[in-house]
C-alpha cells in the first residue's frame, strides 16, 4: 500500500456521542480529512492546498455552529458553564490555528502535508473523545429527563 492511501483517521465506535447530527457531521469531517490526505502530496500546488484548507474551514465552521446551537439552546451553557466555555474555547482555538495555516499558505508558504494532517487528526480525535462526548452525554441526559 502506498503511503498516500493510509487513512490518517478512521471512525471508531468510541467516537459516538449518541447525538445523530453530531455523529453524522463528525463522519463527514473524518471523510474530508481522509480525502485531503489522499489528494495532498508535498508537491501539491499552493492553490490545491488552499482549496483543501478552505473546505475544511467551511465545514468545521458549519459543524461548530451546530454544536454551539446545542450548547446554548439545550442548557449546557447554563448548567455546565465551565465545560461549555472550555468547549467553545477549543473551537475558537482550532479556528484561529487553521486560519493561521490559511494565512501562511496565502503568503506563499508551503505547509507540509504530514504536519497539517496530523494536527487535524489529533485535534479532532482528542476533541471528539474528551469534549464532544461530554456534550453528547449531557444532551442525551437532558432528553431523557424531558421524556420523564
Ligand atoms: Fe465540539
Amino acid at each position: 500500500m502506498s503511503a498516500e492511501l493510509i487513512q490518517p483517521i478512521a471512525w471508531r465506535p468510541d467516537f459516538t456521542t449518541g447525538v445523530g447530527i453530531i455523529d453524522d457531521q463528525h463522519r463527514v469531517l473524518i471523510k474530508m480529512l481522509n480525502e485531503a490526505s489522499t489528494r495532498l502530496t508535498d508537491q501539491s500546488s499552493l492553490e490545491e492546498l488552499a482549496k483543501i484548507v478552505q473546505g475544511l474551514i467551511n465545514y468545521a465552521d458549519y459543524h461548530f455552529k451546530t454544536e454551539e446551537r446545542f450548547i446554548v439552546e439545550q442548557g449546557y451553557e447554563r448548567l455546565r458553564p465551565v465545560d461549555a466555555e472550555a468547549h467553545l474555547a477549543q473551537h475558537r482555538d482550532f479556528v484561529s490555528k487553521v486560519l493561521a495555516v490559511r494565512e501562511q499558505i496565502h503568503q506563499g508558504q508551503r505547509v507540509p502535508k504530514d504536519v497539517l494532517v496530523s494536527f487535524l487528526s489529533e485535534w479532532l480525535t482528542h476533541h471528539i473523545l474528551h469534549t464532544d462526548k461530554a456534550l453528547g452525554a449531557f444532551l442525551l441526559d437532558q432528553k431523557q429527563r424531558a421524556a420523564q
